[in-house]
């Protein structure tokens, strides 16, 4: 099964797919994350997306869709897409790269969310390198600024400042938000409202994927 997470920057897509990944054994596949690993280890791919992901625009469909191919023959057979396609171009690339191993994307799920609740929870957001993320407000850690998990500094992503989050906003508006209409007229969009605490946000997404039968 392939599913596709799409939705507005902090509207929680990373959360909810690392929920179902550890739950269900999906294949948990973000780009962003990707990068971001990419750009910590130092690597010519890194230090060609640093800037472009700090300043909040989008890495090149082709880029992008070099990466997808090179990860897509080895994943397992349930895997979910997540920040990935973000343009029409990388969504028509991701059915043909499905194709050649016979497999297509069963379900989108759009996480609906407002602006102004997106813009909150990129402020509070704080990242670890271990792979946790908090929301400082509505899910802090034990001990301000140290992980849970593993103990370390948390930081904001440079990406997370302010003049970054509305770039990112505009940039979804522009290139991602036309995904909704393709997808739906494609019969494999599923509205999650993502507005609401996570597990309730998780169990939405569980009824949603034992009713459709995906
Ligand atoms: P990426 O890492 O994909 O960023 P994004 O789409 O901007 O999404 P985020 O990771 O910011 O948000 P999310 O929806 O995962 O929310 P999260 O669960 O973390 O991409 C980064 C950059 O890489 C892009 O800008 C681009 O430059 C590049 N890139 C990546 N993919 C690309 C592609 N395909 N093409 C081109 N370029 C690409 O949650 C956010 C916060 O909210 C957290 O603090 C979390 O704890 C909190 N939260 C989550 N759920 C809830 C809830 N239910 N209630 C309250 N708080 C919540
Ligand atoms: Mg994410």
């Amino acid at each position: 099964m392939n599913l596709v997470f799409l939705g507005y920057p902090g509207s929680g897509k990373g959360t909810q797919a690392k929920m179902l990944a550890e739950r269900k054994n999906f294949a948990h596949l973000s780009t962003g994350d990707l990068f971001r690993e990419e750009i910590a280890k130092g690597t010519k791919l890194g230090q060609t997306v640093k800037d472009i992901i700090s300043s909040g625009k989008l890495v090149s469909d082709n880029i992008v869709l070099e990466v997808i191919e090179s990860k897509i023959g080895s994943l397992k057979n349930d895997v979910i897409f997540d920040g990935f396609p973000r343009t029409v171009e990388q969504a028509e690339g991701l059915e043909n790269l499905l194709e050649k191993y016979s497999r297509k994307v069963d379900a989108v799920l759009f996480f609906e969310v407002e602006e102004r609740e997106v813009v909150k929870r990129l402020s509070a957001r704080r990242s670890c390198s271990c792979g946790r993320v908090y929301n400082v407000i509505s899910n802090p850690p034990k001990k301000e600024g140290i992980c849970d998990s593993c103990g370390a500094a948390l930081f904001t992503r440079e990406d997370d400042k302010p003049e970054v989050i509305s770039k990112r906003i505009d940039v979804y508006k522009d290139l991602t938000s036309p995904l909704i209409s393709y997808y739906r007229t494609q019969g494999l969009f599923h509205i999650i409202n993502a507005s609401r605490p996570g597990e309730e946000v998780y169990g939405e997404i569980e009824k949603t994927l034992s009713e459709e039968k995906i």
